[in-house]
């Protein structure tokens, strides 16, 4: 069953689009719409638009768009019933009673449910007598009963089945375990068999914002090989979005996060008082976790290990990073390898001197530079001249200013050099930032000719136009529909995309509501939605008049009609008719 759509049209109204998305993206009024950095896409100028007045947003960089459910959708990877649940929430409407299919949902529950007695039953095996080996092992690298207990820490034992028994006993059947990764299958022989997925392994729940226990780390007291052993991604959890104690972290309360490395370094700060500290999970930091994490902090302070895979692992995250706005640090992880060793070798209060040491970007970038040249010598001076000069283009003017001047003092080098090398690469950046501009839009162009969705609209150009300004034209204008529905059928259509959706928009229409978005959302795809939402905005740029709408249905009828497709036979006035709606 569909969701009640008048709930759904109520939910569209009370929750504010605009609210919803600056929490995940950077919004800058422009005009009556709202701009920012595409989250579904990379890039560097913003393409993203939100628009209030039609509750609605559109990337004109890659062409994802629709309402505020299909953005929270899309960007927390929910399902549609979840979507709507996640906004309601957020608007504070509770969800209606009558029924909708919800079997996805009903399944994640029972993994979340899975998940949660697991990380009960893990920690009651810590507890135990004959596990205290596990126990220990915590104990030995410095944590707390307190900290155990907090992070829910647990054993999982040395058994093939032992989780999975204890989970059976309590209603849940194999194939909801091998969904939840607790357990695998095993088909050797045409012989199905189950068997628990951590052995023998100290266990780290991984918690999300509501408290909900999605994933697992599990690592070996010893050093076999994996270290770890990560809940792989299921319907409850996906890896690239996995962020390590940000439940607790978000309520620090000082606007700051510290990025660390692993569980263990987590685990150590809070320990310590840090309880600021997150861990960023899967191998690679993605722009799904940089977003989540700019949505807590104002400031983030990167600490990861004082080694090579390290200094890689800053470098990306000050890329990622960077592109949420968020201000970054990059702290010297000196007197240990990791936050979890320095902790406890120097104690908290060396760390805390160590974060107030933070490089920020600029600095970090220009050390890391300065390592790798013998200053000493001329030809090391000048080719770390180069590399600064380089990172100091990409500055603002104030911060060029202070580090062109230190540079100056410190390598004896006319400040007039400096600014004339800084001048030049900016030149070459802008020119750089022109060219991949050019290709963003040449892009663009060529999406306003294809349409993934619709692969008769670059064939048939004109007519989908037509049609698509029909569309547009009657969502925005019900009364224009009104007018001209009888001049009109579906079979008129073209490409059967259009022709769906105006089958759709009339069905709409005909019952009496207005045609908002989400009345498409639930007979359309996501992606599919995409389309349906550029086509939607395309209104603001048309005349909105009963005329223009009449002069696209002529050109759906003429399809049917004797046509005119030599253009020597034209008049002058259709001819350039012709080239204006192309
Ligand atoms: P590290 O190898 O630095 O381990 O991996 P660690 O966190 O310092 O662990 P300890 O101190 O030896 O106990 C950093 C993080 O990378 C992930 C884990 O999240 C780990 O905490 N990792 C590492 C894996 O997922 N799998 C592995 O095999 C190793
Ligand atoms: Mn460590």
């Amino acid at each position: 069953m569909k969701l009640n759509e008048r709930f759904i049209q109520d939910l569209q109204e009370r929750a504010d689009i605009e609210q919803v998305i600056s929490s995940y993206v950077t919004l800058k009024r422009r005009g009556k719409t709202l701009v920012g950095l595409c989250p579904f896409h990379n890039e560097k100028t913003p393409s993203f638009t939100v628009y209030p007045d039609t509750r609605s947003f559109y990337c004109f960089g890659c062409g994802a768009g629709g309402d505020v459910i299909s953005f929270v959708r899309r960007i927390d990877n929910l399902d549609y019933i979840e979507a709507v649940k996640s906004v309601a929430q957020i608007a504070g409407m509770p969800m209606p009673e009558d029924g909708y299919d919800d079997t996805l949902s009903k399944k994640r529950m029972r993994l979340l449910a899975a998940n949660r007695e697991a990380a009960r039953f893990f920690n009651s095996c810590l507890m135990q007598e004959k596990n205290r080996h596990a126990l220990e092992y915590f104990l030995s690298r410095g944590l707390s009963m307190n900290t155990i207990r907090h992070f829910g820490l647990g054993y999982a034992p040395n058994e093939w089945r032992s989780l999975l028994e204890h989970l059976r006993s309590k209603g849940f059947t194999d194939e909801e375990l091998v969904l939840a990764n607790l357990a695998r299958r095993s088909d050797k022989d045409g012989r199905v068999s189950y068997y628990d997925n951590f052995r023998n392994r100290v266990m780290f729940p991984i918690i999300d914002l509501r408290g909900n226990v999605i994933a697992f780390g599990g690592r070996v007291m010893d050093d076999s090989k994996p270290k770890y052993i990560n809940t792989s991604d299921t319907l409850v959890y996906k890896k690239s979005n996995g962020v390590f104690a940000l439940n607790f972290a978000k309520n620090a309360n000082d606007n700051k996060l510290i990025l660390v490395e692993g569980y263990m370094d987590v685990i150590a700060l809070h320990q310590a008082g840090f309880t600021n500290a997150i861990a960023c999970l899967g191998t690679a930091f993605t722009s799904e976790q940089a977003n989540l994490l700019a949505r807590y902090a104002e400031e983030i302070l990167i600490c990861y290990d004082n080694d090579e895979a390290g200094k890689k692992a800053t470098e990306k995250a000050l890329g990622v990073l960077g592109k949420t706005g968020v201000k970054l640090r990059v702290v010297k992880m000196d007197g240990g390898k990791d936050a979890d060793e320095i902790i406890r070798k120097h104690g908290k209060e060396r760390f805390d001197a160590l974060l107030g040491k933070a490089a920020n970007r600029t600095e970090y970038r220009l050390l890391e530079e300065r390592m790798k040249f013998n200053l000493s010598t001329d030809d090391g001076k000048l080719r770390f001249l180069m590399a600064a000069t380089q990172i100091l283009a990409e500055c603002g003017s104030i911060e060029c200013d202070i580090y062109a001047t230190r540079l100056s003092n410190e390598l004896g080098v006319n400040i007039d050099s400096i600014n004339a090398q800084i001048k030049s690469a900016k030149a070459k950046i802008r020119r750089n930032e022109e060219e991949r501009r050019r290709k963003e839009q040449d892009a663009a162009l060529t999406r306003s000719f294809e349409d993934k969705n619709n692969p008769e609209r670059a064939a048939n150009l004109r007519a989908a136009r037509a049609e698509e300004t029909i569309i547009a034209s009657f969502m925005r204008n019900p009364d224009f529909y009104k007018k001209l529905k009888d001049k009109l059928t579906p079979e008129d259509f073209v490409t059967l995309f259009n022709r769906r959706l105006y089958e759709c928009l009339a069905q709409i229409l005909d019952s009496g509501v207005d045609a908002e978005l989400s009345q498409f959302a639930g007979r359309f795809s996501p992606e599919e939605m995409d389309s349906v939402t550029r086509i939607y905005i395309s209104s603001n740029s048309l005349s909105n008049t009963i005329k223009e709408c009449e002069d696209c249905i002529s050109v759906l009828k003429e399809k049917s009609g004797p046509k005119i497709t030599d253009a020597s036979q034209m008049s002058d006035e259709e001819f350039l008719k012709l080239f204006r709606k192309e």
